[in-house]
């Protein structure tokens, strides 16, 4: 994982370096580090355990140079532990000129680790990354040249990495290097910059070019060359990223999460934009990589996600489903190539990720698509590599979302799903076109009950705050009210490290009951009393029986449900909707519930231990 941030220009490239960091927190923070070159020369690097204010404060007490050129990590650590010897960047060769940047895992580290040492280089870490400083550093001195000594070396490491390289004696030029990790420039005026993400340069430029795998690049102040590993030159594609600067500032917010889960009714509504006639009918121009034909001849999709994108995987499915009458199964990315999965040319298979660069489900598409199947990406970042590898992509359009707990992403991703099951819907018209536009309509007023939610969370709030002293709490739900329960869970084992879990409520008499005893926290989902088809009978028998066995319960509702209160100890509404769509509703209470709890127990929540919001490691 780790993000990487480079700068070469007149600004202040400190603050650049820092302030690309900030942004890039999210993708790890165990320790941070950057390395500048002072105008006179002078390589200087400093590194710290921790998070990047650590780095901060060790700058403040040894400041570093004015520079026209640097590098900066922040790192999630998988070779060595998070200290300030592991932290990057990595000093190579003797000399100690080269400086260098590592996201990702060389796996024939200790192979080429003991062929440096037999030829006597001593290490001073013990990461993967250090191996190559010490390469790269070891074929300047034969060459001379930093460009040729970096595309030596990248072509011996395997695995995956996005490695970034500064050099004393060559000091204005950032030479990089990309295979299975992301890495994206950014174009200014006699400025140009380097990140993991676009979040780490939006602030200054909104002109990017993502990189390719396995390719190299020459960053100068006015000039930006793409070499492939043999070679040849890359022709550069443009793009401009349409995220607001201001969208990846907390702007007020005790936290991100707080304001990315405030954020969620215009992530919605931008999702829905342009998607979306009046009419309720449904337009996405996004998908030409997929012709009528491809669609009509489906045979079943296949979702492949992680995490909190997995659930959204879960919701599209009972829409998708039940409106084109396409069978979908749901795929953990990270266990489904390794089953031998049947794939056919009739398979479409949906990837979704807010991030596009989780390795799991990059390697869950590319065995997709060598196995002949068509590959739709949902994602939220532009130039990622999944949107890059997919036959057609689905931006959501939920912003920068920085808060390690998925929370706008989430609610985005769903309305993806719903579109692209209208959308899918519409060509196999199997359901009437009426009766979709009903629903494309229904659609339409979410952003609107969205707010309304937004509006009342203060119970939610205070639900999460009594609860601080909360071992356990779990989480229950039927038809897409499951997912919205497995998320709640996952929410609160994130953030306020406890025992959640979330179940199936049919499925509470086969097992989970037992786990039932005197004051036991239990959320309920409870499904829509209007649907002809409803389970809310079944869920309100399934609340009397943990009731009986002295549960205490939270019943997430819709307005109107007047039952509801007399079987629980408290009940959140939520406004009515067509009920397949309830989980964009449903789910904001948990979010808050979870920020709530977490902050009274005095947890980082933007932050939680051990995580990092983009896993880019298998
Ligand atoms: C990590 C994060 C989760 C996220 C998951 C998938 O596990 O901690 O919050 O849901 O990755 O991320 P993606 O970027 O693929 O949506």
């Amino acid at each position: 994982m780790c993000g990487i941030v480079g700068y070469v220009g007149p600004k202040s490239t400190l603050e650049v370096l820092i302030g690309g960091l900030r942004r890039l927190e999210y993708r790890g923070y165990d320790s941070a580090g950057v390395s500048v070159i002072s105008p006179s020369g002078h390589l200087e690097t400093r590194k710290k355990a921790g998070k990047l204010g650590n780095l901060v404060a060790e700058i403040e007490e040894h400041p570093l140079p004015v520079a026209n050129i640097g590098i900066g990590h922040t790192r999630w650590a998988t070779h060595g532990a998070p200290t300030d010897g592991n932290a990057h960047p990595h000093l190579g060769g003797k000399r100690q000129k080269l400086s260098l940047i590592h996201n990702g895992i060389i796996e024939n580290f200790a192979e080429l680790k003991a062929e440096l040492v037999a030829a006597g280089t001593s290490f001073s870490s013990e990461t993967d990354s250090e191996v190559a400083a010490h390469l790269i550093a070891r074929e300047f001195e034969k060459s001379g040249d930093l460009v040729t000594a970096f595309s030596a070396v990248v072509v011996r490491l395997h695995g995956a990495f996005t490695i970034l390289v500064i050099d004393e004696d060559q000091p204005d030029v950032i030479v990089a290097a990309r295979r299975n990790a992301p890495l994206v420039i950014g174009l200014g005026d006699g400025e140009n910059f380097l990140g993991s993400d676009v979040a780490a340069f939006v602030e200054h430029t909104k002109r990017a070019i993502s990189v390719g795998q396995d390719e190299i690049v020459i960053l100068r102040a006015n000039s930006v060359e793409v070499r492939s590993f043999d070679g040849k030159p890359v022709q550069l594609e443009e793009f401009t990223v349409d995220w607001d600067a201001s969208a990846a500032s907390k702007g007020g917010w005790s936290s991100f999460m707080a304001k990315e889960i405030a954020d969620q009714p215009q992530a919605v509504a931008d999702t829905l934009m342009g998607r979306l006639n009046s009419d309720g009918s449904v337009h996405l121009s996004e998908t030409d990589g997929l012709s009528h034909e491809d669609i009509k001849n489906l045979e079943r999709i296949i979702i492949v996600a992680c995490g909190t994108a997995a659930y959204a995987g879960d919701i599209a499915k009972y829409a998708i489903e039940k409106w084109s009458r396409i069978p979908v199964q749901v795929e953990l990315s990270h266990e489904f190539r390794y089953r031998d999965p049947i794939i056919t040319k009739n398979t479409l298979v949906v990837a979704i990720s807010q991030s596009g660069e989780t390795m799991d489900t990059l390697m869950a598409t590319r065995y997709a698509k060598e196995h002949g199947a068509k590959v739709l990406a949902v994602c939220n970042t532009q130039g990622a590599t999944l949107a890059r590898e997919s036959d057609a992509v689905i931006y959501t359009h939920a912003g920068p979302e920085v808060a390690v707990a998925s929370t706008k992403a989430l609610t985005a991703q769903i309305t993806a799903g719903y579109l692209l099951g209208l959308w899918l819907a519409s060509i196999r018209a199997v359901v009437p076109a009426a009766e979709l536009k009903r629903l494309g309509k229904d659609l339409l007023k979410m952003p609107g009950r969205v707010s309304q939610v937004i509006a009342g969370l203060k119970q939610a709030e205070r639900l999460g705050t009594e609860m601080a002293d909360a071992k356990s709490v779990l989480f229950l739900g039927r038809n897409v009210g499951f997912p919205v329960a497995m998320e709640g869970a996952l929410k609160l084992k994130e953030l306020a490290y406890i025992h959640a879990e979330g179940f199936a409520a049919g499925e509470l008499k086969h097992g989970p009951i037992a786990l039932i005893e005197e004051g036991q926290p239990v959320v309920v989902i409870v499904p829509s009393p209007r649907d002809e088809e409803s389970l809310h009978p079944k869920v309100i028998s399934n609340i009397q029986e943990i009731r009986a066995r002295g549960a205490k319960v939270i019943a997430i509702a819709e307005e109107g449900d007047d039952q509801v209160a007399s079987y629980a100890e408290n009940v959140i509404y939520v406004p009515q909707c067509e009920p397949l769509l309830a989980p964009i509703l449903t789910v904001i209470p948990l979010q808050t519930f979870a920020l709530a709890l977490s902050t009274a127990k005095g947890l980082d929540v933007d932050q939680p231990r051990n995580l990092a919001k983009s896993v880019t490691v298998e």
